[in-house]
C-alpha cells in the first residue's frame, strides 16, 4: 500500500488517488439495517472496509460463501470446475455451515449423532430474519452494541428435514470495526434424543490462494509466543483440551497473505469468545480453498439434546484488515475495549499496585502484612494486594497443600478477621497524594485441596470420574462448577468476604487444568456455570476490579474479558521474556487487559538481572502496572527511582488503557523493539523504545512512527516539534547505552 502523506506529488499522488478510490466505501448500506444487506437470498454484511457475502444455493439449499475480504459492491458468481472424480460439487464450493456425510470431505462444522445413530446431516435454508442491534447470548459472554448503528444482525435458519434438527446461524456486523460475529444455535425439533459431537461457531472457506497462519502458543511462564507457518494441503490446527483456554494455545487465529507484514497486506483475524476447551481447524482442500473454523473442542463435547432442547455455541469474531497484522490487532482492541468488556473499569486508568506474593509468599502475619502495606504507601503505591495464604482454619493455608475451599480468614494470622487489617490499610495515605490506599485480595475459588474442610464435607463436589484416582496438580482438585450447589457456594464465599470488608480488587486465580471428568459435556457445563458465577458477582460488586489469573496467562481469553477487564499476563516477570509474551498477547488482547509487574532481580524464574528502569518500562506497557516485591529488599538507588516511575505510570496509563497500539519493531526481528500507543483521537501518544543487547560502534537505526496525522505537528517529550510526516517517514533517533536500555517518550499533538 502507498502511504498517504501530503508531500507525495506527481506520479505517487495518482497512485494515492486510485488507492483511496478503491478504499472508499461505496456499497449501498440501508441505514435501518446497519451493515446488513439482503437481496432475496443473497446476503451481505458490510463494514467500512470489509464485506462478508454469501447466498443460498437454490438447488441444494446450502449456504455458499461468496466473499470475505475487502469491501465489494456485488458478487461475481464463481465458476466451479466440472465435477469429475470422487469429489462432487458439495466438496468443491465454499460453504458457510459444512455438515457431514454427503460428499464434502473437508473438516465439518457440525457432527450430530441422531436418535437412530446416523451422523449424516443435510441442513438447508429455511428462512432468515434481520434483527436490529445484537441479541444477547444467554449464559455466554458476547460482544454488544452500545448505541444505534454499532451493530446489526442477520439470523439464517437452517433445517435438516431428515433428523428434524434446526440450526440458526446468527451473524452480526460491527460496521465501524470491520468485525463479523457468528454463533450457532442447534435445536432438536424431533422426538428422540440427539448428541452434538462437534460444533464450530464460525466456519469460512477463503478463496483459492496461499495463506500463512498465525497463532499464540506457549506453556507456563512463556505464554503468547507468536508462531507463523504456511497453510498447506490437509488439516492443521490447534486447540485446548485442558478444560480452559490454557497457556498452550490461545483461541485466536490469524490468516494472512504470504507477503503480509505487521503494517501491510491482507490479514484476517478470528477469536472465539470462550474460556473452555476449544478447537481451531485450518484445512486447505484439493480445490485450493482454505477452510478455517473455531469452536468447541469435540473431545469435550458430546452434548445431549432432548426433544425441544437447544445448544448455543460461543460466538466467534472475525475481522479483516488491509493494514497488516497490526491492523487486525487494533480492530480487536477497539472491539474488546468498547463492545466486550462489561466492567466499569474497562477504559479507566488502573491504580498502581503492590502484590505481596513474590515478596512474602506464605511467610507472614497480620503485622508483617500491615508493614508491607505501609511501605507500599510510602512508595506511592495506590492499591495493596494480599495474595495467597490468608484463609483456612482447620487446614490453615500456610503451605500450598491445604486450605483451598475454606474462604474464611485464618484466625492465627487474623484473630479478628480481615476487617481490622483492611480498615488499617485503607486508612493509609499514598505518599505525595491525597489518595487512601485500596485493598485487594487473592482467591482461587474453583479449586479445593483434599486437605480442607470443604473437601471433607463435600468430596463429591470435586470433579471425578467414578473410581478413577483423582489426580492432583499443585495438591489441588477442581470443583465441579457445573453443579448449581458449587456455583452457589462460590458466590456465597466471595460475597461474605467482599460484602464485609472494603475490598476494591480481587485477583481470581486458577492453578490447574481439568483431568478426570464424569462425561465430556461436563467441560462446557462447567463453563456455563462459571459464567453464571462471574455474572452474579460482577453484578453484585460492580465497584470491585476483578483480575483474572491462571498460573499467569493460562486463562487469558476473550470470554474472561467480558467480566474481568484485566488478566495477569504471565507468572514470568523477567523483562526480556515479557517483551515476547506481551507483544504476542497484544496480537489479540488490548494492552489495557494486561497485568504487568516489576519484580526483584535476579529474576525468580530466569535468574536474569535487568536494570529497574527497563523492567519498569516493559511493565508500563500493560494496563495494570504494579510491583511484586518486598520494598525492604530494594537497593537505595532503585528505591529512589520508584516515585518517578509511579509518576510516569499515572501520567501515561490513561493512554495505555484507551489507546491504539502500533507495534513498530518486533522483538523477534529487532534488537530495538518499540511500540507506540496513541489515544483514540490521536492527540496524545507514548512511545516505548528498547535496546536489548548493547552494540558497539554501530548506530541505532531511525525509528519511524506510525498512525500519526502527517499534516499535524507533534511535540516530542515536551521539547522538539516535528510534523507527523517527518516522524513517520524519517523517524527519531536515540542513543542507547549498554544492555537493557530503554526510553519512554511522550508525544503530543501541538
Ligand atoms: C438483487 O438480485 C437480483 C437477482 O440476483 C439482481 O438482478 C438485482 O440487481 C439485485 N438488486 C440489488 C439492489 O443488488
Ligand atoms: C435457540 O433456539 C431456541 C429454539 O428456537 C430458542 O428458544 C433459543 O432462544 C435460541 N437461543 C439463542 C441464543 O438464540
Ligand atoms: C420433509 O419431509 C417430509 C416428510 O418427513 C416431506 O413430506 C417433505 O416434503 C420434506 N420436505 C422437503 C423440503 O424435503
Ligand atoms: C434424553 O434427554 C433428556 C433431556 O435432556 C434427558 O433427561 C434424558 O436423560 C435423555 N435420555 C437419554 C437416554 O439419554
Ligand atoms: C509477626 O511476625 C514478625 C516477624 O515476621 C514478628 O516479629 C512478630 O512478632 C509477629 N507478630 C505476631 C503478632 O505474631
Ligand atoms: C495434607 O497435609 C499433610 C500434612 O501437611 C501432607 O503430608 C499431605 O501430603 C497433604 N495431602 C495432600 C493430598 O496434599
Ligand atoms: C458478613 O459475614 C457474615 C459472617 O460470615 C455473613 O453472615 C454475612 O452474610 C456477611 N455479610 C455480607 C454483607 O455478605
Ligand atoms: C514526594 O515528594 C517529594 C518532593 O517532591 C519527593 O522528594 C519525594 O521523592 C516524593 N516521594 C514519593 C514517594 O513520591
Ligand atoms: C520523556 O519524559 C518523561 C517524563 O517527563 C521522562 O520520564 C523520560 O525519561 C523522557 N524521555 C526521554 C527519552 O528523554
Amino acid at each position: 500500500m502507498t502511504s498517504r502523506l501530503p508531500s507525495n506529488k506527481g506520479l505517487v499522488s495518482g497512485l494515492i488517488a486510485l488507492a483511496s478510490l478503491l478504499a472508499t466505501p461505496t456499497a449501498a448500506q440501508d441505514a435501518s439495517t446497519g451493515g446488513v444487506v439482503v437481496n432475496g437470498t443473497n446476503f451481505a454484511l458490510n463494514g467500512d472496509h470489509v464485506s462478508y457475502r454469501f447466498h443460498v444455493d437454490e438447488e441444494t439449499g446450502d449456504l455458499i460463501n461468496d466473499h470475505f475480504g475487502g469491501l465489494v459492491t456485488e458478487t461475481v458468481p464463481m465458476l466451479t470446475p466440472k465435477s469429475q472424480g470422487w469429489v462432487e460439487d458439495i466438496g468443491r464450493v465454499k460453504r458457510e455451515f459444512p455438515d457431514l456425510g454427503r460428499g464434502d470431505f473437508r473438516v465439518p462444522a457440525v457432527r450430530i449423532q441422531q436418535t437412530a445413530g446416523y451422523t449424516v446431516s443435510d441442513f438447508r435454508y429455511r428462512s432468515h430474519d434481520v434483527v436490529k442491534g445484537k441479541p444477547a447470548l444467554p449464559g455466554l459472554p458476547a460482544t454488544f452494541g452500545r448505541e444505534d448503528g454499532d451493530v446489526s444482525t442477520l439470523v439464517v435458519h437452517m433445517y435438516d428435514n431428515y433428523s428434524s434438527v434446526a440450526a440458526d446461524l446468527t451473524y452480526s456486523v460491527f460496521p465501524k470495526l470491520d468485525a463479523i460475529v457468528r454463533s450457532v444455535n442447534i435445536t432438536n425439533e424431533g422426538k428422540g434424543n440427539i448428541t452434538i459431537e462437534r460444533l464450530a461457531s464460525f466456519s469460512v472457506d477463503l478463496p483459492y490462494g496461499d495463506y500463512d497462519m498465525i497463532e499464540l502458543k506457549g506453556d507456563w511462564a512463556r505464554e503468547g509466543m507468536k508462531v507463523r507457518r504456511k497453510v498447506d494441503y490437509g488439516t492443521q490446527g490447534f486447540g485446548s483440551t485442558t478444560g480452559y483456554s490454557s497457556h498452550l494455545h490461545n483461541p485466536f487465529l490469524s490468516l494472512v497473505a504470504p507477503d503480509t507484514t505487521e503494517s501491510r497486506g491482507e490479514a484476517w483475524g478470528f477469536s472465539l469468545i470462550y474460556t473452555g476447551s476449544f478447537a481451531v481447524d485450518v484445512e486447505k482442500g484439493s480445490q485450493g480453498f482454505t477452510r478455517a473454523m473455531l469452536g468447541l473442542n469435540p473431545y469435550h463435547l458430546s452434548w445431549n439434546l432432548g426433544p425441544g432442547e437447544s445448544l448455543t455455541s460461543p460466538e466467534c469474531v472475525a475481522t479483516y484488515s488491509e493494514k497488516g497484522i497490526g491492523g487486525v490487532s487494533r480492530l480487536f482492541h477497539r472491539l474488546f475495549r468498547n463492545h466486550l468488556m462489561k466492567s466499569k473499569f474497562a477504559v479507566e486508568p488502573r491504580p498502581v499496585l503492590l502484590n505481596s506474593w513474590e515478596g512474602l509468599f506464605f511467610d507472614y502475619n497480620e503485622s508483617r502484612i500491615y508493614n508491607l502495606a505501609q511501605e507500599s504507601a510510602e512508595l506511592g503505591v495506590k492499591l495493596f494486594v494480599l495474595d495467597d495464604g490468608w484463609f483456612g482454619n482447620e487446614y490453615p493455608r500456610v503451605i500450598d497443600n491445604a486450605g483451598l475451599g475454606d474462604w474464611q480468614a485464618n484466625k492465627d494470622r487474623f484473630p479478628n478477621g480481615l476487617g481490622p487489617l483492611v480498615d488499617q490499610v485503607t486508612a493509609l495515605t499514598a505518599a505525595n497524594s491525597s489518595d487512601k490506599l485500596q485493598f485487594g485480595l487473592w482467591f482461587e475459588p474453583e479449586m479445593v485441596n483434599p486437605n480442607s474442610t470443604l473437601y471433607k464435607t463435600h468430596p463429591d463436589w470435586a470433579l471425578h470420574a467414578g473410581d478413577y484416582p483423582r489426580t492432583l496438580t499443585r495438591s489441588e482438585l477442581v470443583l465441579n462448577v457445573a453443579l448449581p450447589e458449587v456455583q452457589d457456594f462460590i458466590i456465597a464465599s466471595l460475597s461474605d468476604i467482599l460484602g464485609n470488608a472494603s475490598v476494591s480488587y480481587v485477583k481470581w486465580d486458577n492453578n490447574r487444568a481439568i483431568h478426570e471428568m464424569p462425561r465430556d459435556g461436563t467441560a462446557h457445563a462447567y463453563m456455563l456455570g462459571l459464567y453464571r458465577v462471574f455474572e452474579t458477582l460482577m453484578t453484585r460488586f460492580p465497584d470491585v476490579l476483578f483480575e483474572g489469573c491462571a498460573s499467569g496467562g493460562g486463562r487469558f481469553d476473550p470470554g474472561i474479558l467480558q467480566y474481568f477487564p484485566q488478566v495477569w499476563t504471565s507468572d514470568d516477570t523477567d523483562a526480556l521474556q515479557r517483551i515476547y509474551t506481551q507483544f504476542g498477547t497484544s496480537l489479540l488482547y488490548p494492552p489495557s487487559s494486561m497485568g504487568a509487574h516489576v519484580s526483584v532481580v535476579p529474576n525468580q524464574q530466569t535468574g536474569r538481572t535487568i536494570p529497574l528502569q527497563f523492567r519498569a518500562h516493559i511493565a508500563l506497557m500493560g494496563g495494570s502496572f504494579g510491583f511484586e516485591l518486598d520494598p525492604a529488599e530494594l537497593s537505595d538507588a532503585d528505591r529512589a527511582q520508584i516515585p518517578g516511575i509511579i509518576k510516569l505510570a499515572e501520567e501515561i496509563n490513561p493512554i495505555i488503557v484507551k489507546g491504539d497500539l502500533w507495534r513498530l519493531n518486533l522483538p523477534e526481528d529487532s534488537n530495538w523493539p518499540a511500540a507506540l500507543y496513541l489515544s483514540e483521537d490521536g492527540s496524545k501518544g507514548v512511545l516505548f523504545y528498547f535496546q536489548v543487547r548493547s552494540t558497539y560502534n554501530q548506530p541505532t537505526p531511525y525509528l519511524r512512527l506510525q498512525g500519526l496525522d502527517p499534516a499535524a505537528r507533534y511535540t516530542v517529550n515536551g521539547t522538539d516539534t516535528y510534523s507527523g510526516a517527518t516522524l513517520m517517514r524519517m523517524g527519531l533517533q536515540y542513543r542507547f547505552q549498554g544492555e537493557y536500555d530503554s526510553k519512554v517518550v511522550l508525544i503530543e499533538k501541538a
